[in-house]
């Protein structure tokens, strides 16, 4: 499935039932400081891949279901991708075990993410770099902050 806003979706049936579904938004990387910044002359695609939702039916977990959805997902459909990301809430321990088994690694936490039932809670932001993207170093992330301050800076006194 595949709607024009960017927005993909695969899902997992057993028979008529559906046990799993995987959705997520491509977008070009602009300014979250994922991925190290374009060098000259790199070919590195800036596409990346954001993972919106991942659920597996409860009577079907650890059957493999989640990592297959994964797999097709970047088989099939991140040819051009350097980034697969996404947010999961901090006390979600089966998530992160499940994603850090799959090879994404937690790039940063992120106070008062989500907002569930009221109340504000943290997330971790979990990236899987792919097809020769990598995070950025640390001077670059410097660079990248910097560049971010500016254009805050610029933008404000636009907006005056
Ligand atoms: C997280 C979730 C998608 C995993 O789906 P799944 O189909 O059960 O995952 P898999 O069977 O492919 O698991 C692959 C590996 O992940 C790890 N893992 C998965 N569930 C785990 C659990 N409950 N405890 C510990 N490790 C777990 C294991 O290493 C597992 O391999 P193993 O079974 O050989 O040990 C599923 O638990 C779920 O739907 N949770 C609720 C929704 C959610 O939290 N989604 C993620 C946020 S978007």
């Amino acid at each position: 499935m595949e709607r024009a806003d960017g927005i993909s979706g695969l899902v997992a049936q057993a028979g008529e039932r559906l046990v799993g579904f995987v959705c997520w938004r491509m977008s070009a990387e602009e300014d979250e400081g994922l991925l190290a910044p374009q060098l000259c002359g790199s070919v590195v695609s800036r596409t990346v891949a954001y993972v919106l939702t991942l659920g597996v039916d409860q009577a079907w977990r650890r059957a493999g279901v989640a990592s297959e959805l994964l797999r097709r997902m970047k088989c099939l459909h991140c040819h051009g991708t350097s980034l697969l990301w996404l947010h999961v809430l901090d006390s979600n321990d089966t998530a992160l075990r499940f994603y850090q088994r799959c090879g994404f690694a937690v790039a940063r936490r992120e106070s008062d993410f989500y907002l569930i039932g009221g109340r504000r809670e943290d997330a971790y932001a979990l990236c899987h770099f792919m097809n020769g993207g990598r995070p950025p170093l640390s001077c670059e992330w410097l660079l990248l902050a910097a560049r971010r301050r500016f254009r805050a800076l610029f933008w404000a006194k636009g907006a005056d």
